[in-house]
């Protein structure tokens, strides 16, 4: 595989990735899943050595902050597991804090709620890789495993047909990215009020590749029509728990069942990025059934997190 060179030392985006770099990334995760059984005599298992990766993470996490660590340690690097005290942006300028990581490590991995925080923090230096591990906006690390996952269920993405149905969220606009460069045809259902900001669908239109097509929906059922995937995720997000009320309400009509699987392709994947919760956004007989993916899904983060973190990191080690 030719190193790949990045035009951005940052993965704050599916969009800081072009989508040759996208492509790489997936071949990349695949080759390190096949080679992760070889254990320490894998080819990458020293690529970070010497290299410390710090995490900091302002909400809750199982699957990022587990599946980050494991990935650094087993390309050996070292890592920093910063606390929530740093309380960014509040107890010094994010530019402050970015300025005294550089001095210290490689990399840092934020979980927070600004994505414009992210950013200030990413423009404040010029040696460190910030790469982000969740925002309120977008959860680009997720869309590498989601996309790794459906390579290997579906084995070619072109020409393939999502379904996401549920809220016009941060994994929503990741996946949009995402499915645009590679080819991916995305239908979104949502209610009126919580559709995919404008801005994202701007952005994937402009990044779209092969003819892939994004369509917003308001009838779950249209969307579903015949594609190869239903994706969803909680209605009620990190950050938005005062609003769970109403928006039990909003998408009580927008749940992933068995009569929703059915109008899908025959053998349609479910997919969840999960923590999920039966009875909302998906029922107990769907997320157990053979269609569910989803911890195909949440084993890939392992792999695809590798790939990204050799990508910026180690590309000579590629
Ligand atoms: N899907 C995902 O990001 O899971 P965590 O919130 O547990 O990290
Ligand atoms: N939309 C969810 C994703 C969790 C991985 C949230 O932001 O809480």
């Amino acid at each position: 595989m030719t190193p790949a060179t990045l035009t951005h030392k940052d993965f704050l985006s599916i969009l800081d990735f072009d989508a040759l770099d996208l492509e790489r990334c997936l071949e990349l995760a695949a080759r390190l899943k096949a080679d992760r059984a070889r254990g320490r005599h894998a080819p990458t298992s020293d690529a970070l050595d010497g290299r410390h990766v710090a995490m900091l993470f302002d909400k809750p996490s199982l699957r990022t902050r587990s599946t980050f660590e494991i990935a650094v340690r087993e390309l050996g690097g070292h890592l920093v597991a910063l606390q929530a005290d740093v309380a960014l942006g509040r107890r010094e300028p994010v530019a402050d804090v970015a300025r005294n990581l550089e001095r210290w490590v490689d990399a840092v991995v934020i979980r927070t709620f600004s994505q414009k925080l992210l950013e200030e923090l990413a423009a404040a230096t010029t040696r460190l890789h910030v790469v982000n591990a969740l925002t309120d906006d977008e959860h680009p690390c997720q869309a590498i495993a989601d996309f790794l996952t459906l390579q290997e269920k579906l084995g070619s993405l072109r020409g393939r047909t999502i379904a996401y149905v549920g809220d016009g969220n941060n994994i929503a606009a990741s996946l949009a990215h995402a499915s645009a460069m590679l080819g991916v045809h995305l239908h979104v259902a949502s209610p009126e009020a919580y559709q995919l900001p404008h801005a994202v669908v701007q952005q994937a239109t402009g990044v779209s590749r092969h003819g892939a097509r994004l369509r917003l929906f308001s009838d779950p059922t249209d969307a579903v029509a015949g594609v190869d995937a239903i994706y969803t995720d909680t209605w009620t997000s990190m950050g938005q728990e005062a609003e769970a009320d109403s928006r039990r309400r909003a998408f009580a009509a927008y749940q992933v069942n068995d009569a929703l699987m059915a109008l899908a392709r025959p053998g349609a994947l479910f997919m969840h990025c999960l923590p999920a919760h039966r009875g909302e956004e998906v029922t107990a007989e769907v997320f157990e059934s053979a269609a569910s993916v989803v911890f195909d899904q949440a084993e890939n983060r392992l792999h695809g997190q590798k790939a990204l973190l050799l990508m910026l990191l180690a590309p000579a080690a590629i």
